[in-house]
């Protein structure tokens, strides 16, 4: 806070304006630093709008703005008391009511300031999702080590190792997974390959280990865009590993423009090998024509709401309506699906899809919930523990930027939750994040 008393050099009553001007500051225990201006002459009071000595300005206003009529001089100033007597000294009443009223009007102005949390939802969600699709930006932020313990909360880190004592953590609690080997949109052949080999070496590692082997995979990581042969390829060696074990390939749902090729892959992947599943998002307006299809094909279906930025002409755009299909879509699946999935962090569509299931006499070994890791781990454990069946989606691998990103488009106060605990707890206490 800037403080200044202006006095002219002979004025009587400066200082006991300034240990008034003192007492009145030091109230929130700071010793107050007061600037003294000594104002020597006309010249200097015209230019400093000096109307007579002492005068205390804060922030540059004065304690007691002196009347219109009082012109530019370097006399004595005098001052209403309580007592309505005059003095030559602010009466300290009223250099504190200043100070509060100044405080007040910081206050009210941080108030005021946008913060993260007052951007429309939207606009956030749109900036992330943007950022998701920018590769030179995925190239900075992997390259950044402060990215890394942020990332950790959604990621359970770079290496198969890292994944299977997540797996471990999570079969201790009663939680089951599927395993994601990071990657998508790949850009040439041999990347197409190497992911292949990826879930090959992940199925083998989790058959090796007895665990539970269950893999989720994007169509673009096994080649989709280079060519949809290629990619039929590569994913038909994870499907063919996965059945030399028994384990399941869920086939991940990207953004509409992939989707008719994503189901017509995994149709023809599922009739060959009946355990690969499809994900369907209720954010589609096709959906439900999807969903009745997958039915007929009694092909896994894992429902989702949906996390690309997809036009009007074929999503829903509201918060409602997404749900809203999403709760005729799950009711739709839990009467005829074959085990779906509801992927959803939702307690409201949760707790609908419960008291659906309840009502129509659906236990729990007719379906599964299915969360991501590092979101909403309390509803997870509930859930568990309340006897419905729940898998993690767990994560691992380098190429983690747009996965992170639509992470952080799904719920921008992420942003900020994972600023606040870097700063509070340091960078190596990643693994306590959520
Ligand atoms: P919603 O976004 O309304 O969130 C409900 C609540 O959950 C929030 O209020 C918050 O508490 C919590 N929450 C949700 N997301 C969070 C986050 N990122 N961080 C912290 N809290 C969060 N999508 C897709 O397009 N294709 C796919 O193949 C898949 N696959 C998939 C698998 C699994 C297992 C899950 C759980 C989700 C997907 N998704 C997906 C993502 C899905 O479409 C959706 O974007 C997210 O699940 C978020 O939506 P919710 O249903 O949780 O609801």
């Amino acid at each position: 806070m800037r403080v200044e008393l202006l006095a002219t050099p002979d004025c009587p009553h400066v200082e006991a304006a300034d240990a008034i001007l003192r007492a009145a500051l030091a109230e929130d225990g700071r010793e107050p630093r007061v600037d003294r201006v000594y104002v020597s002459d006309l010249d200097d009071a015209a230019g400093l709008g000096f109307h007579g000595s002492p005068t205390i300005r804060i922030e540059g206003r004065d304690v007691a703005p002196p009347p219109a009529e009082l012109p530019i001089n370097l006399g004595c100033r005098l001052y209403p008391q309580p007592g309505g007597e005059l003095a030559g000294v602010v009466p300290d009443e009223q250099i504190r009511a200043a100070v509060e009223r100044l405080r007040e009007e910081r206050a009210r102005a941080k108030a005021s300031r946008p913060r993260l949390g007052d951007i429309p939802g939207h606009l956030t969600r749109a900036f992330f999702l943007w950022a998701s699709r920018r590769h030179f930006l995925g190239r900075l932020a992997t390259a950044l080590p402060i990215t890394r313990p942020m990332v950790r909360r959604f990621v359970a880190g770079d290496r198969l190792e890292d994944a299977l004592a997540v797996l471990e953590r999570l079969q201790g609690s009663g939680l089951r997974w599927t395993v994601d080997v990071l990657g998508e949109s790949v850009a040439s052949e041999e990347m197409a390959t190497a992911a292949a080999d990826r879930y090959v070496a992940t199925l083998d590692a989790l058959a090796e280990r007895g665990l539970e082997s269950n893999v989720s995979l994007k169509l673009t990581q096994m080649g989709l865009d280079i060519d949809p042969d290629l990619c039929r390829v590569n994913v038909g060696r994870v499907v063919a590993q996965a059945a030399r074990s028994g384990a399941f390939v869920r086939i991940d749902m990207e953004d509409h423009t992939r989707t008719d090729i994503t189901l017509q892959i995994c149709r023809e992947l599922n009739a060959h090998y009946a355990e690969v599943g499809a994900v369907i998002q209720s954010y589609l307006h096709r959906s439900a024509a999807d969903v009745e299809d997958l039915i007929a094909h009694r092909i896994r279906v894992r429902l989702c709401k949906g996390a690309y930025d997809e036009p009007a002409s074929v999503a829903f755009t509201t918060r409602a309506e997404v749900d809203d299909s999403f709760a005729r879509l799950a009711e739709r699946l839990l009467i005829d699906g074959r085990y779906p999935a509801l992927a959803t962090h939702d307690e409201q569509l949760i707790g609908r899809a419960i008291d659906f299931a309840q009502a129509n006499g659906i236990g729990p070994e007719r379906f599964e919930f299915q969360m991501l890791h590092g979101v909403r781990r309390d509803l997870q454990q509930q859930l568990a523990s309340e006897g419905w069946k729940v898998r993690i989606y767990v994560p691992y691998g380098r190429q983690w930027y747009p996965y992170f990103m639509r992470r952080l488009a799904e719920r921008p106060a992420n942003v900020l939750f994972i600023l606040r605990t870097l700063l509070r707890e340091g960078r190596g206490s990643s693994d306590r994040l959520a």
